[in-house]
């Protein structure tokens, strides 16, 4: 099989020794005779795998007692509505910042349960920025923001300062570099970015948080039931669960920082050529430019046709998953954390030979 560098937006790349291990679970889970597509949930060996996995995320994010953690499904479209549910307080009033599709689609299941202040927007600049200039409403049961935009290329680079609890969807840079996450009462995000395959969505929630919302819950948004059924509240996306654990075990034997730094060095390299190159330029603010996505555009003037030149030669160059969202255009790099640098420096080359073949 010839090496493709995947800048697939999601599902994406994840480590070739964790494609290796889940292959062999498929065929064969711990010499049980079983694989672990046939096995039982409630079996000792899955049960394992589920709680490995929440201790994992528990310690790769420092986090003690006061959190649980769950592996649930629905992706992070039904985390939109859960968080929703599990975060409202006695004020029936939300704040959410508006920073992209997903914190737009995020804001409209919010509606279905609270009055929704939207306290800061990028949008009249096609979201090509994080607002930096907000009040946070002192009596909003929650702040809700969207800490990488995944289809604009825009990340919070701070998180913001809130008075009130704190809900992120991090879908698209969890486990993507240190951070603090104590500051938090509920993270959720889909798996298939940088921790695992699509299919299982991780809630990280304080525990102070489960049981306070006054909302009658359906139950199966209702994260206090989630927990005391140890994640297990209905069947679990087994396998989903099984290859984010070895993912999540990858994660920790590089630790956070190292990962951090590696994704550090990816984005410097990318926004460095589209800087230097004549023939493209940014589509977001340069200090809100994500590390996960870096989107960008064929520079003003050129014809648009050389789009599909462009990625001929990066077909030629094997590199697959760059063509840009349809809202922005032009092209995206996404560049979560088992991409390798050399991937990143290849589209590099072809950047620069294409300069040197158009320009
Ligand atoms: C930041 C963000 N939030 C939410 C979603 C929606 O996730 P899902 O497809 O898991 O529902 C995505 C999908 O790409 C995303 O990038």
């Amino acid at each position: 099989m010839s090496r493709v560098h995947n800048f697939s937006a999601g599902p994406s790349i994840l480590p070739k020794e964790v494609f290796e291990e889940a292959s062999k679970a498929v065929i064969e889970f711990n010499g049980s005779g079983l694989s672990l597509l046939e096995m039982s949930h409630r079996s000792k060996d899955f049960v394992a795998v589920m709680e490995e996995a929440r201790a994992l995320v528990k310690e790769i994010y420092g986090l003690g007692d006061d959190y649980e953690v769950l592996f649930l499904q629905g992706g992070a479209s039904l985390g939109f509505l859960i968080s929703a549910y599990n975060m409202a307080g006695a004020n029936g009033k939300s704040a959410y910042i508006n920073t992209g599709t997903w914190a737009k689609s995020a804001i409209k299941e919010a509606k279905f349960l609270s009055d929704v202040n939207v306290i800061a927007s990028s949008e009249e600049k096609n979201f090509g920025y994080i607002p930096k200039e907000y009040t946070v409403p002192a009596d909003a049961d929650y702040l809700h923001f969207t800490s990488n935009n995944t289809i604009f290329g825009t990340q919070f680079k701070a998180f913001p300062d809130a008075n009130v609890p704190l809900v992120c969807d991090m879908s698209s840079d969890i486990f993507s570099k240190e951070i603090d996450a104590t500051k938090f009462d509920l993270i959720y995000g889909g798996a298939q970015k940088n921790m695992g395959p699509a299919g299982a969505t991780v809630y990280i929630v304080k525990k102070d948080v489960l049981g306070r919302s006054p909302l009658k819950m359906p139950t199966m948004m209702n994260l206090k039931i989630h927990v005391e059924k140890e994640s297990m509240f209905n069947t679990p996306p087994v396998f989903s669960v099984y290859v984010s654990m070895l993912v999540l075990r990858w994660i920790k034997s590089l630790g956070l920082k190292e990962i951090g730094r590696r994704n550090d060095e990816k984005a410097a390299t990318i926004y460095d050529e589209i800087d230097r190159n004549g023939m493209f330029k940014g589509t977001a603010a340069t200090e809100d430019r994500s590390n996960m996505n870096a989107c960008f555009l064929l520079a003003d003037g050129l014809s648009e046709d050389l789009d599909a030149s462009f990625l001929d030669m990066c077909k030629q160059a094997n590199i697959s998953g760059l063509k840009g969202h349809r809202s922005v255009g032009g092209f995206r790099a996404s560049m979560y954390n088992a991409l390798p640098l050399d991937s990143v420096q290849t589209l590099v080359e072809v950047m620069k030979a294409f300069e040197t073949k158009f320009g």
